[in-house]
């Protein structure tokens, strides 16, 4: 690695020395570093995965050492191999007994399992052969995941300057802005200004440095117009604190957990996450600004967030190529015809290495999905139900760990989902607002939504259940009952100062919320808002990497999905899946409007100062704004409801149902807390009953 030349102050009146003196950054866009601001051109995002990471969980849990070869095992097929095992040629693809040839010496360890009847899994020897019987648990590695990321928490100085995403199981972002920022000021003091004139759009001087020390850094080559001569700028010293904090961080994780993990550093997510994987394993790559098209041209653009799936084959069928490179020559105005104005847009941008997404620190869970796979299918009620049991127990235990009994959260839906043949369905119920939740009730809930399929008359064979928990949100805890906050009716209205329908119908002309709500080409909002529930693989217990999409996994990762199950519609889809969400193309609830004489139902969560009020367009009445979310979650266990009375009603066999055009289905953003992602609130007029037959 070349280091630029020492810097040499020359005569101050050359044009040469006031190219130089001045950075191309100005006061203002360094103040906005201060703030993580997504559009500041400073700004350090990291991205840091776990190297071979349930390998490496087995490897620390049975104390192996590190140049032994060892794969994880899932009944027939591996999961997950080790960097010393990589080196025989193995991958997730070799089947064991290969595997076993091409390095002798290999380890394989099963993952661990629960059996039927037991509380908590274990690792069972010679569990490989229990198929049948046994179900897979990926809790050790979530365990681990999670002291690893309350570590890197540790590390890093406290929020606001923290800014840390769980992205999935093994991987994290970090927007290292705030405390580059900080570390900037520290070092060079002539930061701090004041600006020339004050004037804030001033540049700043140039770093009075030019040596850059990246120690142990991989630097991604220069752009072809860019050499190491040409001296540092602010946003190359900015990167270099940023490699400095993401080594610290690195160290720690290995000094006191013993995990290695590899780290991109760069301007944004999209080029931070293509950076961790540039040089595996335990090593981390910075792509500099200077250097963001070079690194980019190299790949295919198939490899790039977001691009991995669908999205990415449509846009390989529209202009005929794979790369980068391909598509940078397809003028704005083509993408955008094709893809639409949105995603059109996003695709111009984030090929010429443009990402302004924000690193979204929220990590609450906000589903929870148990799932097994049946080989052979399994044909009875009874049998379905022993399944259930361990789902419930195995959900039940990651419920204690966030909070359920001090209810400090809680899920408002259970969901079970049963494959015949190629069809998934699903079965829905609200939980009990009243109710504490415990293994009991969630049993109870999910036996008699598998009793309902099995009225349906289409449960058997079932190749594949799940249950999984959604809509979590915080719980009310201290001594005030949810009753306490709940006032109906015309009581409601008068607190609020709002006229009753007697006075002006309740009419207003704020536009319903619904109908306010940007409506795009329904392609990059749904890819960006189920993406963003699930980056935060965090806010799902279930956490799904690309990789879970890809199609034609071996049988030991389709396997895997004894814990991640897409149906087999869901698969192709975008790297997000929520079950719930694929009901409900199949089951949008039928809403009928709340007539004027049930109003006095509609309970409206008040809060002791209503400044704001929002107009809901299904009770046709004004209501506090804080209480949107709680509101539009009524609205929702409401639905639910119906559809459940529906559903036992016309007990008679459903057909599988249309899913609703691409253009009904609202995006996520701005719905109430918890609903799961794209779950309608209410139907599109023509579609309001769903297609019974
Ligand atoms: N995983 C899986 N099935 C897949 C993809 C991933 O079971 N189709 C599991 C792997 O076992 C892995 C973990 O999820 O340990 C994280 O996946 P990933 O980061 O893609 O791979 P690693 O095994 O961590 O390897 P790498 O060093 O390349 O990151
Ligand atoms: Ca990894
Ligand atoms: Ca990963």
């Amino acid at each position: 690695m070349s280091s630029p030349p020492s810097f040499t102050f020359s005569s101050p009146t050359s044009s040469a020395t006031r190219r130089r003196r001045k950075s191309a950054f100005t006061y203002k866009q360094l103040s906005t570093l201060a703030a993580s601001s997504t559009s500041c051109p400073l700004r350090v995002i990291a991205h840091v995965d776990l190297d071979a990471f349930y390998a490496q969980c087995e490897m620390v849990r049975l104390g192996v050492p590190p140049d032994q070869p060892l794969a994880v095992q899932q009944w027939q097929g591996l999961i997950a191999i080790n960097y010393p095992a990589r080196k025989f040629g193995l991958n997730r693809h070799v089947p064991i007994t290969e595997a076993k040839k091409l390095c002798p010496e290999l380890i394989c360890q099963h993952v661990a399992t629960w059996r039927e009847g037991d509380a908590k899994w274990a690792y069972h020897e010679d569990s490989f052969k229990e198929m049948a019987t046994h179900k897979v648990s990926l809790d050790p590695y979530r365990l681990e995941s999670r002291r690893i990321l309350a570590l890197i928490k540790e590390v890093l100085p406290a929020a606001p300057v923290q800014r840390v995403e769980k992205a999935s199981i093994d991987e994290v972002f970090l927007d290292l802005s705030a405390q580059v920022y900080r570390t900037l000021l520290e070092r060079y003091p002539i930061l701090k200004g004041p600006a020339p004139y004050d004037d804030p759009t001033e540049h700043l001087p140039r770093p009075p440095t030019t040596a850059l020390d990246w120690a142990a850094d991989a630097l991604v080559d220069l752009d072809k117009e860019e050499t190491e001569e040409d001296e540092p700028d602010w946003d190359d010293v900015a990167m270099l604190i940023g490699s400095e904090i993401v080594r610290n961080v690195r160290n720690a994780i290995f000094e006191k957990l013993k995990y290695t993990c590899s780290a991109g550093i760069s301007r944004n997510k999209m080029l931070a996450k293509l950076g961790s994987a540039h040089q595996k394993p335990n090593s981390q790559t910075v792509i500099r600004n200077r250097a963001v098209q070079q690194f980019l041209s190299s790949f295919k653009f198939t490899k790039i967030r977001n691009l991995g799936g669908k999205l990415g084959d449509e846009v390989v069928a529209a202009f005929k190529t794979d790369t980068v490179q391909g598509l940078l020559e397809v003028p704005i105005e083509r993408l955008k015809k094709q893809l639409g104005d949105d995603t059109g847009s996003w695709l111009y941008s984030v090929i010429r290495g443009e990402d302004t997404s924000e690193v979204n620190p929220r990590t609450q869970i906000k589903s929870m999905l148990s799932a097994k796979s049946f080989r052979p299918s399994i044909n009875s009620f009874e049998v379905g139900v022993r399944w259930l049991r361990i789902f419930v127990a195995d959900i039940f235990s990651r419920l204690v760990e966030e909070g359920v009994l001090e209810n400090k959260r809680r899920p408002k839906t259970v969901n079970l989902h049963h494959r015949q043949g190629a069809q998934t369905r699903s079965k829905q119920a609200p939980i009990s607002m009243g109710k504490a939740v415990d293994e009991d009730m969630l049993f109870d809930l999910a036996k008699n939504l598998l009793a309902q399929a099995v009225a349906d008359g289409r449960a058997w064979p079932c190749a594949n259940l799940s249950l999984s928990l959604g809509g979590f949100e915080d719980g009310i805890t201290g001594n005030k009952g949810i009753s306490g906050f709940l006032v109906r009716g015309d009581e409601a209205r008068a607190m609020l100062g709002v006229p009753g329908e007697s006075n002006d119908g309740g009419r207003t002309e704020t536009p319903p919320l619904n109908k306010r709500r940007k409506v795009d080409d329904g392609r990059i909002g749904k890819f960006f808002a189920t993406r963003h529930e699930s980056t935060g693989g965090s806010e799902r217990e279930h956490e799904l990497d690309d990789e879970f999409y890809q199609p034609n996994e071996t049988a030991a990762v389709e396997e895997e999905q004894d814990a991640f199950v897409p149906p087999p519609s869901a698969q192709r889809s975008p790297p997000s899946f929520d079950p719930a969400e694929s009901s409900k193309a199949q089951k949008s609830p039928d809403t009928g409007q709340t007539t004027p004489a049930n109003r006095e139902d509609v309970p409206v969560i008040l809060h002791p100062r209503v400044i704001d009020s929002y107009f809901c367009d299904r009770c046709q009445q004004p209501l506090p704004a804080a209480s949107t979310g709680e509101h539009e979650d009524w609205h929702f266990a409401k639905d639910l409801q119906a559809q459940d009375r529906d559903s036992s009603a016309e007990s008679a066999a459903v057909r599988p149902l249309q899913p609703a055009p691409r253009s009904s289905m609202p995006h996520n953003k701005g719905r109430g807390r918890g609903r799961p992602p794209g779950q309608t609130v209410r139907a599109e007029k023509g579609q309001k009953r769903l297609a019974f037959g």
